[in-house]
């Protein structure tokens, strides 16, 4: 059960503090990596990390040694491939190649140790197919010239080169989502299909991916399209000219020219794009589409999550056993309200996703299941406060949507700078 409703308090205080709560979590998931992380102390995953990098050899550990070692066989692989840098070598590496990606850690830093081998599988992705990128890493730590000379100020912080001029990471950060952007930022935004074969084959490799159609590989709506692939951070976007190719990873395409559709990985599979052919308004339709029905909210996509346009958002939190029985229904009910309200699911045991949601809403001792919902039109956030079954989710989504809800207050302390905040937010 959840506390009893405690007297309301003024909505703009809680518009205030949802704003800087989501501001906060924003900007930390966004920024983290260019941030200074504190000493936390080596943990021993750093410390299997740091050993596999500077040996080259395996760490399993004694249970599940086969998978362990060949994934350690498959890391220090690929992290020969990443090119150390040091004051000597730094300035002309980067000088003498057109692009280079660059990996500012440090070996006491575990975001770093988090990140080392996502790059060193997009490093060894990127060597396979044969991209110009060449992928290097600084010890920032020990050459901290070297480092800030190339504009490395916290770690981890990625940096792309191109022709010796750097430019900010803005993509995601598992291995994939590094050679994504990687690859999109070197004059490869597009994957061009031709046959059967490739539809095939690419689809077994790319759980999300955006198709276009066009008969001929040119005029203004191809630029539109190629210019949406190259500012999109995150999806990979494929080209076809025959309609049989891409019938194969678009079954229902009506269309044998000019067409544009956004593929993912569940029942809601496929997305056809209405609008007109213009860069922004492709991009917006990818915006409201990319999500899956219910998003499940982790470090890795948070940042992704939080910038969402979406205006409406449900949050439901629970055990993961919980969720097992909920997921099913939750996607029913989010199936009806498609592309209106965002519908993400936190851990409830996850400390640093779900504790300043529940602390907002008053109940961070909640081990039951919690259904929230949250207006940033109006600032507001709500409460199932009945059960969540699929009748009573879905009556409290369309209320959320046609704006009926009765808004959840708490009451608490208002700290005096939340004004000065907001202002610098807005
Ligand atoms: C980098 O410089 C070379 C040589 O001047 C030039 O041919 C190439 O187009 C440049 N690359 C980019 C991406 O600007
Ligand atoms: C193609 O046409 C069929 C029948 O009219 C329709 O059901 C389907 O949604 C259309 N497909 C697309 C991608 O528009
Ligand atoms: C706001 O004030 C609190 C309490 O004095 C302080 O801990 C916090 O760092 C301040 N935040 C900003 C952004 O100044």
């Amino acid at each position: 059960m959840f506390p009893a409703k405690p007297t309301s308090r003024s909505i703009l205080f809680t518009a205030t503090i949802f704003f800087l709560l989501i501001f906060t979590i924003y900007v930390t998931a966004n920024e983290d990596p260019t941030v200074e992380t504190d000493n936390e102390g080596v943990d021993s995953d750093l410390q299997e990390l740091i050993a596999i990098d500077e040996q080259g050899g395996g760490g399993g550990e004694e249970q599940q040694q086969g998978d362990q070692q060949k994934e350690a066989e498959v890391l220090s692989k690929a992290q020969r491939i990443v090119l150390e840098l040091n004051s000597d070598n730094a300035r002309r590496v980067i000088d003498q190649n057109e692009f280079v990606l660059i990996l500012g850690y440090a070996p006491w830093c575990a975001r770093s140790a988090e990140l080392m081998p996502q790059f060193a599988e997009a490093a060894n992705k990127l060597k396979d197919l044969g991209s110009p990128v060449l992928m290097a890493k600084l010890d920032a730590e020990r050459y901290p010239k070297v480092a800030s000379t190339l504009g490395i100020k916290g770690f981890p912080t990625l940096l792309l080169f191109v022709n010796g001029t750097s430019q900010v990471y803005t993509g995601g950060f598992s291995g994939e989502d590094i050679v994504i952007w990687a690859r999109k930022k070197t004059g490869l935004p597009v994957i061009r299909i031709s046959s059967s074969v490739e539809a095939e084959d690419f689809q077994k490799k790319y759980h999300l991916f955006v198709l276009g159609l066009f008969d001929k590989f040119e005029g203004h709506d191809y630029e539109e399209f190629i210019k949406a692939a190259t500012t999109d951070n995150e999806i990979q976007f494929v080209e076809v000219s025959s309609s049989s190719v891409a019938k194969i990873l678009f079954p229902n395409i009506n269309a044998t020219d000019h067409f544009i559709g956004i593929v993912k990985s569940e029942p809601e599979k496929y997305i056809a794009y209405g609008g007109i052919f213009e860069k922004d308004t492709i991009l917006q339709f990818l915006e409201y589409n990319k999500f899956p029905l219910v998003t499940i909210l982790t470090e890795l996509n948070s940042a992704r999550v939080y910038s969402s346009p979406f205006k409406l958002q449900v949050i439901v939190f629970a055990d993961s056993d919980d969720f097992k029985n909920l997921i099913q229904p939750l996607q029913e009910v989010a199936r009806k309200f498609i592309s209106k309200i965002m519908f993400v699911y936190i851990d409830i045991a996850d400390e640093n996703q779900a504790k300043p949601f529940l602390t907002l809403l008053g109940i961070e001792d909640s081990e039951n299941t919690v259904v929230s919902a949250f207006d940033s039109r109006m600032s507001s956030k709500y409460l199932l406060e009945s059960n969540p079954t699929p009748s009573n989710m879905e009556e409290f989504c369309s209320r959320l949507l046609h704006g009926t809800l009765s808004p959840y207050f708490k009451s608490q302390p208002i700290p005096d700078n939340v004004s000065i905040i907001l202002l610098t937010v807005n």
